[in-house]
């Protein structure tokens, strides 16, 4: 690792300043709210816990949502601090103390934090209820490091958003290192990019490929074979001159797709049969078709042909990464290719092949499907994944402590 990470710190003591990424999905009973999913707060635990195994103090700053720089109910952190609490087992056992603090900045979070006992978190509101944070202001930024002696980052998801909690604040700590999510997201997303074992394959789907084509630049030299779904494929597939009913298609990206399919030289493999629908509904009549998708239906999923292609092209795979569904798997008639695929790389995975899984749409499936713990690694970055795999710097990270 080029950067510091948690290992590196001496933390014994110290107030540490952790930035998480607790965006995560919420579900309203009520006038209650609770959190939905809660992979990514699980995901930062082990750091949260090392920190505090070593004597440190964790000071956890993160977004939620996209608020307008101002406090506004329906983001607030209060329902996510309620579940770290029964996570870290408060008032169970070898209790955590974690303290919730309802403001960004100000008198009420220097005394919290200043009050923090040793073994004790404190979580601060959302980070994004203050203006400077999407700036990355820097006077932002210097009020929050001086809560703390050290910085961490375990924030995948948010690592290619520059702003006050992920960049600048390393310009006010004495040290700023990752934590072991995030180390753990650049080891196997860096030997997917960098040192994959061949056959090398991406599978890549969901809606738009104006969301992929940097990624499938990037891969293209890399892979063996880019296998394509959800409806994406679509835009490909019409802009090969192919009819595609009343799929959805980027009429505008078909141009790029005619172009990024024809510098694939094959590498690029595209559904020969597709589940259609004659309207976006999970009851609504379907049926297989080979080929063209016929005027008043609308490809929904891939078909069987395609799925026993990409099977075993998967199944020879020693590497694999996975963003995007396949079809739309939120309707049980529309779920099968997508399921599919996360079966195929929990097999691939038996035979000893790396698979990485990646995006909140195909991290949802997969959670579905129930193979999440039958793959490699599955991310927790959305936006943060598809950047890395493109190639670009992620400024969380370059912001970090060199070794
Ligand atoms: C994500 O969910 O991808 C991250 O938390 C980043 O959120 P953002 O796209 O609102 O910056």
């Amino acid at each position: 690792m080029p950067k510091l990470t948690l290992d590196d710190l001496d933390v014994r003591g110290q107030r540490v300043l952790v930035r998480v990424d607790f965006n995560v999905p919420l579900s309203e009973e009520g006038d209650r709210r609770r959190v939905a999913d809660d992979t990514r707060i699980r995901a930062a635990l082990p750091t949260i816990r090392a920190l505090l195994d070593r004597g440190g103090r964790a000071i956890l700053l993160s977004h939620l949502g996209r608020p307008k720089g101002t406090p506004d109910p329906k983001y607030s952190l209060a329902p996510v601090a309620d579940h770290l609490k029964t996570l870290l087992g408060n008032g169970t056992g070898r209790a955590t103390r974690v303290d919730f603090v309802p403001a960004v900045t100000g008198e009420a979070v220097k005394t919290h934090a200043a009050a923090l006992p040793e073994g004790g978190v404190l979580l601060l509101e959302n980070t994004r209820f203050h203006p400077g944070e999407t700036k990355n202001d820097d006077a932002l930024a210097a009020e929050w490091a001086a809560l703390g002696d050290l910085y961490v980052n375990d924030a995948f998801g948010s690592a290619h958003r520059a702003h006050a909690s992920t960049v600048g604040i390393t310009r006010h700590v004495r040290q700023s290192a990752m934590g072991y999510l995030l180390q753990r997201e650049v080891e196997y997303l860096g030997r997917v990019l960098e040192s994959p074992d061949h056959p090398f394959v991406a599978v890549l789907g969901g809606a738009k490929v104006s969301d992929k084509i940097g990624v499938i630049e990037n891969l293209l030299d890399r892979v063996d074979h880019l296998l394509i779904g959800g409806a994406m494929s679509y835009t490909f597939l019409k802009a090969l001159g192919h009819a595609t009913g009343k799929s959805l298609v980027e009429e505008d990206r078909l141009e790029e797709a005619r172009t990024l399919y024809e510098r694939a030289g094959g590498k690029i493999k595209l559904p020969v049969d597709h589940v259609v629908a004659t309207a976006f509904e999970n009851d609504a009549p379907h049926r297989t078709v080979t080929g063209d998708i016929p005027d008043g239906e609308m490809g929904l999923d891939v078909g069987p042909a395609t799925l026993e292609t990409y099977r075993s092209i998967l199944l020879k795979a020693r590497t694999v990464v996975w963003n995007g569904p396949m079809g739309v798997f939120e309707m049980p008639n529309f779920a099968r290719g997508t399921f599919a695929v996360a079966e195929a790389l929990a097999e691939a995975t038996r035979h000893g092949a790396l698979t990485v899984v990646g995006g909140g749409d195909s991290v949802a499936a997969i959670n579905r499907s129930g193979y999440e713990d039958q793959v490699s690694h599955v991310s927790t970055g959305g936006g943060a994944m598809l950047e890395f795999l493109e190639g670009k710097t992620l400024p969380g990270i370059a912001a970090l402590t060199d070794r």
